[in-house]
């Protein structure tokens, strides 16, 4: 238990707003690890979490992302002037979404690679929309003032196989290899903590503090695990996708952070997602 107190400190960390919203102010506050908070003000904090959620799950923010990113979806955009829904293949035909995204991540012969959700639209929008690879790098990810368009076709592609199963295709040679490496991905401790995934993910019905930390490694904790990505994230009121979780637990692992749609979170969310197969995925979701 040598690592508790340490881990606490991250939880603060990780709660913290600043770290939802990419501002760069991360390195600062890991210089000088908080001192953890009274149990009290945590249980404070759940309750007012359970209150929101509880009023907002008639009408779940992460619907107007949906809607938003539908729109991107369907209209001609780019320097090409063409729409994803003509151009885009998300595996299951060009323009198909229903079910796309419970069938990713998914090898694709275009690309000569195994592309998560958001990494595949992504690579649509510069590959056949002409958008501009380094402008779409630049701030992948949400804050307070800005969504990325990715985002929002990311979370509208999800809407688009809500109640529907996890089917990675595992038997594809590509993804399995993937999977492989995500595995070991998972097991790999380093960083000045000497940290993996599964120090923290790796056992069941771990906590730390009120948080449920899912066992990665088995379905029932991949399926709690993937579940309710992409989320709207109450912390600090943003929509946020896999591909920030990810980088975002890189970071709690003092491990530097993969670059925004690298091989390494790929193989994170082939592994995880291929775990929750057979689970039926919810939809977007909200998140503390
Ligand atoms: C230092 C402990 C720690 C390490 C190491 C860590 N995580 Fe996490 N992880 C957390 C915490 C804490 C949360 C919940 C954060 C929150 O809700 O704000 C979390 C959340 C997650 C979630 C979302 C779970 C959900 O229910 O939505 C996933 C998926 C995840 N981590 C995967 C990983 C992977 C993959 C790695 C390795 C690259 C990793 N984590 C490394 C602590 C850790």
């Amino acid at each position: 238990m040598k690592y508790s107190i340490a881990v606490v400190a991250m939880l603060a960390l990780a709660v913290h707003p600043a770290s939802a919203q990419n501002k760069g102010t991360a390195a600062k506050k890991v210089a000088k690890p908080p001192a953890a908070a009274p149990v009290e003000e945590k249980d404070a904090a759940t309750l007012e979490f359970e209150k929101f959620r509880a009023m907002m799950e008639e009408t779940n923010p992460a619907e107007l992302f949906e809607a938003q990113g539908e729109e991107f979806w369907k209209n001609k955009r780019g320097h090409n002037n063409v729409s994803l829904a003509e151009s885009c293949d998300l595996g299951l035909g060009v323009g198909v979404v229903k079910g796309a995204y419970v069938q990713m991540p998914r090898y694709f012969a275009d690309a000569g690679k195994v592309m998560d959700v958001e990494r595949r639209i992504v690579w649509c929008m510069i590959n056949k929309q002409g958008f501009n690879e380094a402008d779409l790098m630049k701030r992948p990810f949400a804050s307070d003032s800005h969504t990325p368009e990715a985002t929002s076709l990311v979370t509208y592609v999800a809407g688009q196989s809500r109640d529907m199963k996890f089917a990675v295709p595992l038997k594809d040679p590509h993804v399995k290899d993937v999977y492989e490496i995500g595995k070991e991905v998972v097991n790999y401790r380093a960083g000045p903590y000497d940290f993996s995934c599964n120090t923290c993910h790796g056992t069941d019905g771990k906590r730390i503090r009120m948080q449920n930390l899912p066992n990665i490694s088995t379905h029932r904790g991949a399926t709690s695990a993937v579940m309710g990505w992409p989320g709207y994230r109450m912390t600090g009121g943003v929509m946020l996708t896999q591909q920030w979780r990810m980088g975002d637990c890189f970071r709690q692992q003092r491990f530097p952070q993969p670059k925004y749609l690298s091989d390494t979170v790929t193989s994170l969310l082939t592994y995880m997602t291929a775990n929750a197969n057979g689970a039926t995925y919810k939809g977007p979701g909200i998140k503390r």
